[in-house]
């Protein structure tokens, strides 16, 4: 088994450099790792995790040190891995398995190391760790898992499940998949949906993402936001952020959507709505925010502008389809770490950015650590909850509890410095009585 494996651990100082100036971003899940030192809620616990390798996961896994649980950390995306900082937490302790630019075969290595671990509490990003055990659990053979096959030899994979005390899942497309697995009654263990939490949801995707996106973008073409026509495809919780914001660049926004309220939603904001067969025909810009399949493909690559440039912020790479894309192209030219050229046969040229992963993490550095650091403090309070209720849990895609959602929104104010108003006792008496009226 190897302790870890990252590209250089030469790049550990300036790694911690920059997890140093996160932690100056995060004063709630400092706090929680002041507390976590104190009472070491997590002693003795193997955490298996694979999340985006970030200065912000750096402050998460020192903060479940301070707890006491024992780390294995894989990247949850083959080009969002920050290198320092898998060479901080390397020297820090943390068995880190990531570098930035995995084939799909060191990706699953990556992820086989942290399944080897056994661990007690799974915490995942796009649901990949724990759907790889239940596959593994259930005797499922599959490509990518043939790559991790001689780690995890010797595995009783039903042993392992059963010292499984839970997991949890940061992302909207991770908790779809585990949503899907509950409902087929295969899920093994019970799993915290983070994603859905009001602390996450109403900041992280559509304000983390709406400027990280946007970042990511400026960053990898230096473009013009002002004056462009951008198309946002998807308008639930990360499309509507992002297009608020493109908006507020003064970019023209068109909004794609197949939900009726949702698109209604984005017309009453004042975004131009439409089917993307009309969009793509006059987009510059076009970003993806839907969690689903080929929602750009060939019909659309084939009426787009010259020069249109293609991003997505989905979590996987499939919302542009890019096998589309390379079957109408003579040829395709990486002009820069972010962008790929595709050059149709009419001689159209379609930019596409990050090879369709998350561009804001592939070309800039994710979410600023001030929203991550609500995300982050709800996935430690959440492996805290997990430890704290062992085998009472249903096996199911849970919320996490309203208490810590809670705390974690008074937390963060608490930090900003707002106060907020509180209800007297005639008021709390008054919103629960059904007897007062007019
Ligand atoms: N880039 C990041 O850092 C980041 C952060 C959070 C979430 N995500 C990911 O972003 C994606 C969207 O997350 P969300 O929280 O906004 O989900 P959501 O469910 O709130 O929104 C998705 C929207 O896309 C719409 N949609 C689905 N198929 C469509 C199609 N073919 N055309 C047009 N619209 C379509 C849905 O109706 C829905 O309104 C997920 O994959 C999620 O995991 C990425």
């Amino acid at each position: 088994m190897k302790e870890y494996w990252i590209k250089d651990s030469s790049l550990a100082d300036r790694g911690r450099k920059r997890i140093a100036w996160s932690e100056t971003q995060m004063p709630v899940l400092m706090e929680i790792r002041k507390r976590f030192s104190e009472e070491k809620p997590l002693k003795g616990v193997r955490i298996g995790a694979c999340l985006h390798i970030t200065t912000d996961t750096g402050v998460l896994m020192r903060a479940l040190a301070a707890g006491g649980a024992e780390l294995y950390l894989c990247a949850s995306n083959p080009l969002s891995t920050q290198d320092d900082v898998t060479a901080a937490l390397v020297e820090e302790g943390v068995h880190v398995y990531g570098f930035r630019g995995q084939t799909e075969e060191e990706y699953y290595r990556c992820l086989g190391y942290v399944i080897a671990s056994e661990p007690m509490i799974t915490m995942d990003d796009g649901a990949d760790l724990i759907s790889a055990i239940h596959k593994l659990r259930y005797g499922i053979r599959t490509k990518e898992l043939d790559y991790l096959k001689d780690i995890v030899e010797g595995i009783d994979f039903e042993k392992m499940v059963d010292g499984i005390i839970g997991g949890s899942e940061e992302t909207t497309t991770g908790v779809i998949r585990l949503k899907a697995l509950a409902r087929e009654g295969k899920l093994l263990y019970p799993v915290i949906a983070v994603n859905d939490a009001e602390s996450k949801r109403l900041f992280d995707n559509p304000i983390g993402t709406g400027q990280s996106a946007l970042d990511g973008i400026i960053r990898a073409t230096n473009t013009l936001l002002a004056g462009r026509d951008a198309v946002v495809v998807g308008f639930g919780n990360v499309g509507s952020g992002i297009a608020h914001r493109l908006r507020g660049m003064g970019a023209r926004v068109t909004v794609v959507e197949v939900d009726p309220i949702k698109a209604l939603k984005a017309v009453m904001d004042g975004f131009n709505v439409e089917p993307m067969s009309k969009a793509a025909r006059h987009g510059d810009l076009f970003i993806t925010a839907t969690g689903d399949i080929n929602v750009i493909r060939r019909e659309h690559f084939e009426v787009m502008k010259d020069g249109a440039i293609l991003a997505n912020a989905g979590h996987f790479n499939v919302e542009i389809s890019i096998k589309d894309l390379e079957e109408i192209s003579t040829r395709k030219e990486r002009i820069s770490d972010c962008i790929t050229t595709y050059i149709l046969r009419d001689g159209r040229r379609l930019y596409l950015l990050a090879e369709g992963r998350l561009v804001n993490l592939a070309c800039a550095e994710g979410h600023p650590s001030e929203v991550m650091d609500m995300s982050f403090s709800l996935q430690a309070l959440s492996a805290k909850y997990l430890v704290e209720n062992r085998g009472k849990l249903p096996r199911d895609v849970l919320m996490v509890p309203a208490e810590i959602d809670r705390e974690v929104a008074s937390l963060k104010l608490k930090a900003m410095g707002i106060e907020i108003e509180k209800l007297t006792d005639e008021q709390r008496r008054y919103l629960s009585s059904w007897t007062l009226g007019t």
